[in-house]
């Protein structure tokens, strides 16, 4: 049986970005395909509703809109009318794009959090909360950092971003200064509300078993769900929506956050006279796509929330995979961006060249490296080449030559066309996008060569009803990439539809069916070029902007390492070194730690009855099977430490932070020497 369509209501939404700054492409990541999910169902008569919003409380936004000295109301009415707008010029439709300020949004959340207070699922407790004596305030979340307790990575107070990923707690940041000033933070005790996360283990093992996920986000999932500490749900801030019965705290964001999934749907099935419990009630399909950065969120946090309160569960989560910039990690500060409004679209590039480059450059959770030659490449020789070379050339040959369009579909083109028709049909399901804008361009290639074997040039002298037939079945398949090509480039098809002689804005409601009504001659206008090619100056300038941007990151960077004084070293007396035991180890065996991509768990023979389990932070660097056999030198009465719930007993040494080079002896030594 096909997923779809199904005979429940689909709701589709997408990770709501922070209104706190500009629309990047690394944004696009996600919005493009979950529009393209959305347009495809739609063309399957599948009932679908489509909602976003801006998420416009927490901590990263109280920190940029003090920055820019602007009430946070203001700041964020700012960039949410920026994304908006950026959404409708990539025709990425939701049928709601609302805000979690709004007033729908801070009732739901007061609602929800109140039923999970009556079911019992929240309870008071008091906690060490990180304060800033220099800044006079409490420093919740990304107003501290510090160090991550589980992978020693630098970590923000309320997640691991650089290293494992991990949600972390108020109070379990190690190490922890003001973000702002860089004082050493004063711990101090304050009441706050948690949420028993821990409760729901068995309930989300089980569900995430049925969930319809990408792969990428159901694996972490899976091992996260096994080691559940309850959630802090509440915040000392003023911004925000305020905590029920205790109006001096504001819930935590990621509570608020997705709860606006809730609320853009009530917004929109009121301004269409549906009921929102339909959706989040009764019995439908809920899938959210995300970045693959906010997993945990989706896969644990959410399910449970909404298990606790009584709410229908989400039935996929699709997580994407990144974007690069020039084979970099994306990276605003290192200039490794591009702009949607600045770059992009500012500089003449048409939204339904981005689309194509997002939707087929790779599988949905692999990441995608945008360069601007990769783009002109794939563009000309796709887009340009395959594609509008064919709706070009047919439209243009016909409209030339005065064509009288008639004839009779073949069956070789029918069949070509039902290839694409059922990719998109079966591929959808498995969120595989790219297989369908592949096999469009199949599609589109096919009708190049059909063009082209049949010579019509030559027999509109010779045989003008055989020259008619050929041109009849290139109509047939211009029409079919019309509609088959809607999801994806949604702009260029409804143009290839007008140049057909239809009203380009009925396109999108044409299903796919539509792609084997033979076409019906219909006056037409003067073909325009589709696709222009992407000249190599134009590329040029753009690699140029980036370029720039990135020199001048770095030399911020450097200046800002030139200007930054050498932090004091700390002497030691050699009583202090005497009380480390350093001794030389040989790793026995090693493998990786399920759930983490940075953890390598060793065990590792330090000359004692039996081999120590060690966990490092190396698992880019270095690959179990190359560990296996090494001389490394390991502090052996480091006090055991739970990383990810399994036991280190010491720590192997490296010679930087991110564990780059292993320290090891110059000559052979037995396990156990010590190192004095
Ligand atoms: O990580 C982010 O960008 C968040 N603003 C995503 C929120 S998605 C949802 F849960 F609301
Ligand atoms: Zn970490």
């Amino acid at each position: 049986m096909p997923e779809f369509p199904c005979d429940k209501p689909v709701l589709v939404t997408c990770g709501l970005p922070y209104a706190n700054g500009p629309a990047h492409i690394g944004h696009l990541r996600t919005y493009i395909p979950a529009d393209m999910f959305v347009r495809t169902l739609r063309k399957m008569r599948q009932d679908t509703v489509f909602v976003c919003g801006s998420d416009t409380h927490g901590t990263p936004i109280i920190v940029n809109a003090e920055e820019h000295k602007m009430p946070p109301a203001e700041f964020i009415k700012k960039y949410h009318l920026l994304f908006a707008d950026v959404f409708k010029k990539f025709q990425i439709d939701f049928n709601r794009y609302g805000s979690t300020d709004d007033p729908t949004n801070h009732e739901r959340t007061r609602s929800i959090v109140m039923d999970l207070q009556k079911n019992g699922y929240v309870y008071p407790k008091t906690i060490p909360v990180a304060y800033c004596k220099t800044c006079a305030r409490g420093l919740p979340d990304r107003y501290v950092e510090g160090v991550c307790p589980y992978c020693g990575q630098n970590a923000r107070g309320d997640e691991c971003d650089i290293g494992c990923q991990r949600h972390l707690e108020p109070g379990e940041i190690l190490d922890p200064r003001c973000k702002v000033c860089g004082t050493k933070a004063e711990i101090r005790q304050q009441e706050h509300f948690f949420f028993k996360l821990s409760s729901f283990g068995d309930f989300l093992q089980q569900y995430l078993d049925t969930l319809h996920a990408t792969p990428n986000a159901v694996n972490y999932a899976m091992e996260w769900a096994k080691e559940l500490k309850d959630w802090c749900i509440t915040r000392n801030l003023e911004w925000g929506v305020r905590y029920p019965g205790h109006e001096d705290l504001v819930v935590y964001v990621w509570v608020d956050a997705p709860i606006g999934y809730i609320a853009f749907t009530e917004e929109y099935m009121s301004s269409v006279g549906r009921d929102w419990q339909s959706i989040w009630k009764g019995d439908s399909r809920i899938i959210h796509f995300i970045g693959g950065d906010i997993i945990y969120h989706h896969c644990i946090f959410w399910p449970a929330m909404l298990k606790g309160a009584g709410y229908t569960l989400p039935w996929g989560v699709v997580a994407s995979g990144m974007i690069k910039v020039n084979d970099k990690k994306f990276s605003k500060s290192r200039g490794y961006i591009v702009w949607v409004e600045d770059d992009y679209l500012a500089h003449g590039f048409h939204p339904d060249l981005l689309r194509y480059y997002i939707l087929s450059y790779t599988s949905h959770t692999k990441d995608i490296n945008f360069s601007w030659k990769e783009f002109q490449t794939k563009i000309n020789k796709e887009l340009v080449g395959s594609f509008g070379n064919f709706v070009n050339r047919i439209l243009t040959f016909i409209d030339s030559k005065g064509i009288d369009v008639h004839g009779t579909v073949d069956p070789e083109v029918s069949a070509a066309i039902k290839v694409a028709a059922d990719t998109m049909t079966t591929e959808i399901a498995n969120y595989e996008f790219k297989k369908i804008s592949d096999a469009i361009i199949t599609l589109s290639d096919f009708g190049n060569t059909y063009f082209q074997g049949h010579e019509p040039w030559k027999l509109i002298k010779e045989d003008p009803a055989a020259c008619r037939q050929v041109l009849y079945n290139c109509v047939q398949i211009v029409k079919a990439l019309a509609v088959l090509s809607e999801p994806l480039v949604p702009a260029k098809a409804a143009e290839i539809w007008g140049m057909l002689g239809y009203k380009p804005e009925d396109l999108a409601n044409a299903s796919i069916d539509e792609a084997f009504v033979p076409y019906e001659n219909v006056a037409r206008p003067k073909p325009k070029i589709l696709f222009a090619k992407l000249e190599d100056k134009k590329i040029a300038e753009m690699e140029k902007i980036l370029d720039q941007r990135v020199s001048v990151a770095e030399a911020k960077a450097r200046g800002q390492k030139e200007a930054e004084p050498e932090p004091k070293m700390e002497q030691i007396t050699i009583d202090d070194f005497g009380r480390m035991e350093l001794r030389v180890g040989r790793v026995v065996s090693c493998e990786r730690v399920k759930g983490s991509k940075k953890l390598l768990k060793s065990m590792i023979d330090l000359g004692e009855d039996k081999p120590r389990q060690i966990l490092s932070g190396i698992a880019e660097v270095y690959t179990p099977e190359e560990m296996v056999g090494k001389t490394v030198i390991v502090i052996a009465n480091l006090k055991p430490a739970k990383i990810m719930g399994i036991e280190s007993n010491g720590m192997v040494l490296a010679a930087d932070s991110n564990g780059a080079t292993l320290l090891t002896v110059e000559k052979p030594s037995e396990p156990g020497t010590r190192i004095h």
